[in-house]
């Protein structure tokens, strides 16, 4: 009989099809374990149910769960790559592919166990009110052996953090989830993170 954490992880590939792209298989699974156990340890059902954020539900949906976090995730990860190969080919700037999307992957995970609720209304729970946004996630990357400059992507990629991206991966993770959060903003009249 499979145990719960096999049923999360296959429920995992199946909904983050991007991860089976990180070609290094010990990173892969770690990459899984991560979001494994971060679901372990939340309250919530099924991960396809969290918003991206607290305003998410309300906003218009010409896509359905388009504001999940796991659509957040997905997006994140295919325009950092499709971004990362523009940069490379234009402009000659090499990027470490297997770092890129485990960054892209993570950097949100902790979104997990930061927000409680239910699809249609989330707020912050105890870690999400008292701990900086990516902080336990880039805990848990260290704790499985993820390498700091891993790590440091994660902790760069949002304003929360007082640190800027010190490395290319990192820089054109900060700047693509900006990208798709914005998009989703615009488009749904709300105010912008861009300032
Ligand atoms: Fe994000």
């Amino acid at each position: 009989m499979q145990n719960q954490a096999d049923t999360r992880i296959e429920r995992i590939r199946g909904l983050l099809p991007e991860i089976a792209q990180i070609s290094d298989e010990s990173l892969r699974s770690t990459v899984e374990t991560i979001w494994e156990r971060m679901w372990a340890e939340s309250g919530w059902g099924d991960i396809a149910d969290i918003p991206k954020n607290p305003s998410a539900p309300g906003a218009p949906q010409r896509v359905p769960d388009a504001w999940t976090l796991v659509t957040h995730t997905r997006a994140v990860a295919q325009l950092a790559l499709t971004s990362a190969e523009t940069v490379k080919t234009l402009h000659g700037i090499p990027y470490d592919h297997d770092a890129l999307l485990a960054i892209a992957l993570l950097h949100d995970v902790s979104k997990i166990v930061e927000y409680e609720g239910t699809r249609e209304k989330i707020q912050k729970g105890h870690v999400g009110r008292l701990i900086q946004h990516g902080v336990y996630g880039a805990f848990m990357m260290w704790q499985h052996g993820l390498p700091t400059e891993l790590v440091h992507g994660v902790i760069a990629h949002t304003p929360s953090s007082r640190g800027v991206p010190q490395t290319h991966e990192a820089l054109i993770v900060r700047y693509v989830d900006f990208l798709d959060t914005d998009s989703m903003l615009l488009d749904a009249g709300e105010e912008l993170y861009l300032k």
